[in-house]
């Protein structure tokens, strides 16, 4: 088969990380077609994508709970050679609620999707797996070396577990290939401004909430601390583009269709570059025009200090770069944020 005419199932297409990727992959010659459950997404993102690329990507409205109906669509689509699996619950706060929610949805899920995997023979496949693996290192920049803590909540768990059922997946099965993703902040949106994160709920993620704030949809950003051990006082994290990081699935499902069989390689995917709570209010400022009301307030419980990527895994065997910088992030963010919170 011509390989730009793959085609590649992603599920959770229609979310933050996986409409993005979709266009990149679209853009890379692939095929695509998404399945999600709509739990938090709409099937908006479709029309997003398709003012974007100018193509309809078909949604298949399943759960991956539903290991029946998730069997039957792998029969109705016999030319599907790769898996990205994005759809997860992701809310931390959340999964500390309802872990058995958590766990039946993340783990289920991925369960009953790596049955299909082996039942319907594709070989490739991609798993969204997050820093928060990490917790508290003793060591910056982590390497995919750093050494794993306990981790923090039911859903960072999932994702520990989940790095795990896929190693113990391609041992048993060596015909497949994994590739586990390490995301550290995804941010931004794409540059066209017609497509970003669309959050169905008060959104817990520190760009988002800084969008609503210059909107005038929330009061103001409470900086969770300004009393940590690092530059400023406020908490480190590695913000990275959208776009780039939607860059490292396609070269991903690349380096998986390559790579030897039974191998499960796992990457950081972040920018490299630590920013502090302050310097990321500060880059909104510079990059938009825009004053953003805030405040300091009390520590954010189970906060990680600090953590930033050492990326060079990626760079060597993926040949990923992150491209954009903060002030890429914030001004694209900006743009889909004061288009979508108008619509
Ligand atoms: P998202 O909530 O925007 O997208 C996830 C999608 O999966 C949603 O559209 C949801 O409806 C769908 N979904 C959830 N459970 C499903 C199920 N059982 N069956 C079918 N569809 C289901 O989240 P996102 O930010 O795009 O995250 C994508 C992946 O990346 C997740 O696995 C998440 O844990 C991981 N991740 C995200 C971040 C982040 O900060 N956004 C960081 C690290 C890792
Ligand atoms: C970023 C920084 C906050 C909001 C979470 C998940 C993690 C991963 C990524 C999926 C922190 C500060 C935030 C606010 C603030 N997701 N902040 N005021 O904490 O790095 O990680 O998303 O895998 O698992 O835990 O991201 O966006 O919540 O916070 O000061 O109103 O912004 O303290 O330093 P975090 P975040």
């Amino acid at each position: 088969m011509d390989k730009q005419k793959k085609t590649i199932l992603v599920t959770g297409g229609c979310g933050y990380i996986g409409s993005h990727t979709i266009i990149d992959l679209l853009d890379k010659g692939y095929e695509v077609v998404s399945v999600d459950n709509l739990v938090n997404s709409t099937e908006d993102s479709l029309d997003r994508i398709e003012a974007v690329t100018g193509r309809r990507v078909v949604n298949e409205r399943i759960d991956l709970c539903d290991f029946d109906a998730l069997r039957q669509m792998f029969e109705r689509y016999p030319e599907v050679s790769g898996v990205v699996h994005f759809a997860a619950l992701k809310s931390v706060g959340e999964s500390v609620q309802q872990p058995l929610r958590y766990y039946e949805n993340n783990i289920t899920g991925l369960v009953n999707l790596l049955r299909c995997v082996r039942e319907f023979e594709v070989r490739e496949f991609v798993f969204s797996s997050s820093c928060s693996v990490y917790g508290n290192a003793e060591k910056l920049p982590v390497t995919e070396e750093t050494p794993l803590q306990e981790a923090e909540s039911p859903y960072g768990r999932t994702k520990q577990m989940g790095e795990d059922i896929c190693r113990d997946f391609v041992a048993a099965c060596p015909e497949h290939r994994c590739v586990l993703l390490r995301y550290f902040n995804p941010a931004g949106a794409h540059e066209s401004g017609l497509i970003g994160e669309a959050p169905g709920k008060e959104p817990e993620n520190l760009v988002p909430i800084i969008m609503d704030a210059a909107l005038g949809v929330r009061r103001e950003v409470v900086v969770f601390g300004d009393d940590y051990p690092t530059r400023d006082g406020s908490c480190i994290r590695d913000y990275i583009h959208i776009m780039d990081l939607a860059e490292a699935h396609s070269l991903a499902l690349a380096f998986a269709a390559k790579a030897p069989a039974g191998s499960c390689e796992v990457f950081n995917v972040g920018s490299g570059t630590g920013t502090t709570v302050l310097e990321a209010i500060a880059a909104f400022e510079r990059s938009t025009g825009v004053k953003l009301p805030w405040r300091i307030g009390p520590r954010r419980p189970g906060d990680v200090v600090a953590i930033y990527a050492n990326y060079d895994k990626a760079a060597r065997l993926l040949g990923w770069q992150p491209r954009r910088s903060m002030d890429d992030i914030m001004r694209t963010a900006w743009a889909w944020a004061r288009r979508w919170r108008k619509d």
